[in-house]
């Protein structure tokens, strides 16, 4: 299970700091222990749709909301389950987005070699995801690429900007990927930090 950490804290700060949450049909994708479903109903939205692909991760979103007497619906599936389910008015992921070396070793945080495996099909359904008006929280790396999420969101004309930055040092995680980070040149020889980034997307009120 993924415990909520410096990312999930960051993202759950944005989204209090961006209003439009009460009154909102939110789904968090990829939802772990439900801890930005939960953020997002207490924040007053009408309904929360979380989803998650491991069991596991589904129970505990449920037990997190279930106690709290919330409304969440913590659902297991991925993009294409979600996109059956929106539109919505605010889409939140803290998505996997670690590079990693060769095969995918913990789908909690392991992302393929540019740690875009999750996070690029999750950009480009964003469109489809979201109401006309909604918007859109992501939270990872600056290791992942960040001009990459940027340019792909406005490849399918969503307005993209980053809204809150977090440098923190390296965890174990990181700690045991650091020499294939410096080798693939994700990362400069050294680097002992990461800035982590929440970057919003803006559907527009009118489609085109
Ligand atoms: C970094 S954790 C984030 C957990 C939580 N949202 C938080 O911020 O604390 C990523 C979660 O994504 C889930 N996941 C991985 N690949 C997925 C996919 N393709 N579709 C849906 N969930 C996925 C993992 O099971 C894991 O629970």
């Amino acid at each position: 299970m993924y415990r909520p950490q410096e990312d999930s804290y960051l993202l759950a700060a944005a989204l209090a700091d961006a209003g439009g949450t009460k009154g909102a049909k939110v789904l968090d994708f990829c939802t772990g222990t439900g801890f930005l479903a939960v953020n997002a109903a207490q924040l007053g939205a009408a309904s929360v749709t979380a989803f998650d692909i491991a069991p596991r991760a589904v129970l505990s979103a449920r037990v997190n909301a279930w106690s709290r007497g919330l409304p969440i619906r913590a659902r297991r599936g991925g993009l294409e389950e979600a996109v059956r389910h929106g539109p919505f008015d605010v889409v939140l992921s803290n998505p996997p987005y670690v590079p990693c070396e060769g095969e995918t070793r913990d789908p909690r945080w392991d992302a393929g070699t540019d740690g875009r495996c999750v996070l690029d099909p999750l950009c480009d359904s964003l469109p489809d995801l979201l109401a006309p008006g909604g918007f859109a929280l992501i939270v990872h790396s600056e290791f992942t690429g960040v001009d990459a999420t940027l340019s792909r969101l406005r490849d399918v004309d969503l307005k993209a900007s980053v809204v809150a930055r977090s440098r923190i040092p390296f965890g174990p995680v990181l700690r045991s990927r650091a020499e294939y980070l410096y080798s693939s040149q994700l990362a400069e020889p050294g680097t002992l930090t990461e800035e982590v980034v929440v970057v919003r997307a803006d559907s527009p009120r009118v489609r085109s």
